[in-house]
């Protein structure tokens, strides 16, 4: 209902006087009264202009801004660096045993979880030759040793045929073989380049340690570690220096094995090998 019915409807609303009970029931009852007249508005005597008072409240003060050092970046994880881990493990040790353990412990490659096996080495540490292939396959991480399966008896089919093997009687016609990387694969890919980056201290610490007079690299992935270089069609059979060593770049048994046509090369290269041991030109 209009105001009309009630223009001038005031009440006394007394706050603090709320202590009188006479007041409080009059004026309920005048309001009472208004209601059951229709009113639904309470108005006041004057009009109140509600434009007029929003415009005169006060503006709120907009903050200075607070001059706070600004927060430190959000961390992000912690990078590890691998390759200076693994340069400094390989570094801190004295013998091929010691480097065995220091490759064992090191744990930021993740081939390690996969693997079964930790496959280091064959041979005789004294031989004057050092084979290094790529990594083990689904044989050696059975067995724990480097070059087990098909392509490893090719290997040793081939020495065999310059009288030289992994347990040759004579240490100077034995071999010694290890792999850039001592954990197999997965489904046995080629390693990648972060992985044979953060093992190449270890494979490089080892050679010092084997010390010999001649290093084989057996195809691509050595030849990527130790040579910064792949291509092994065209390097084969080209003596390179490696560490301060000769070395001899020479197809891997496991491309032999699908490519037999190029078993021809290998041979040569066994004569070439061969030769160079007992000091001749070939
Ligand atoms: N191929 C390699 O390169 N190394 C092994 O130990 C076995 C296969």
């Amino acid at each position: 209902m209009l105001a009309r019915h009630c223009t001038s409807l005031s009440i006394r609303h007394n706050v603090s006087g709320m202590d009188s009970g006479e007041t409080y029931w009059a004026d309920r009852a005048a309001l009472e009264w208004q209601v059951e007249l229709g009113v639904t508005d309470a108005v006041l005597d004057a009009p109140v202009d509600r434009y007029a008072l929003e415009a005169a409240k006060p503006k709120p003060v907009p903050k200075a801004p607070v001059d706070r050092p600004a927060p430190p970046p959000l961390a992000t994880s912690v990078e590890i660096d691998a390759v200076a881990m693994a340069r400094a493990a390989a570094g801190g040790v004295s013998d091929l045993a010691g480097l065995a353990a220091a490759m064992q412990a090191f744990d930021h490659c993740e081939l390690k979880r996969g693997a079964r096996s930790f496959v280091f080495c064959d041979g005789q540490p004294e031989a004057r030759v050092m084979i290094i292939g790529e990594a083990p396959g689904r044989e050696e991480d059975r067995a724990g040793k480097p070059f087990v399966g098909r392509a490893g008896q090719l290997l040793d089919r081939m020495l065999d045929a310059i009288d030289m093997g992994r347990a040759h009687a004579d240490v100077a016609r034995s071999v010694y073989i290890t792999n850039v990387l001592p954990w197999r694969p997965p489904s046995n890919r080629t390693p990648d380049k972060d992985e044979i980056a953060m093992m190449l201290p270890f494979l490089e610490r080892h050679v010092a340690l084997a010390d010999p007079d001649i290093v084989v690299l057996m195809g691509n992935t050595p030849c990527q570690a130790l040579l910064g270089r792949t291509g092994i069609t065209r390097m084969r059979g080209q003596w390179v220096e490696v560490l301060g060593k000769p070395c001899l770049p020479m197809f891997h048994p496991a491309y032999l094995l699908h490519n037999p046509i190029a078993k021809r090369e290998a041979w040569a290269d066994l004569l070439e090998l061969n030769a160079r041991l007992r000091g001749v030109e070939v």
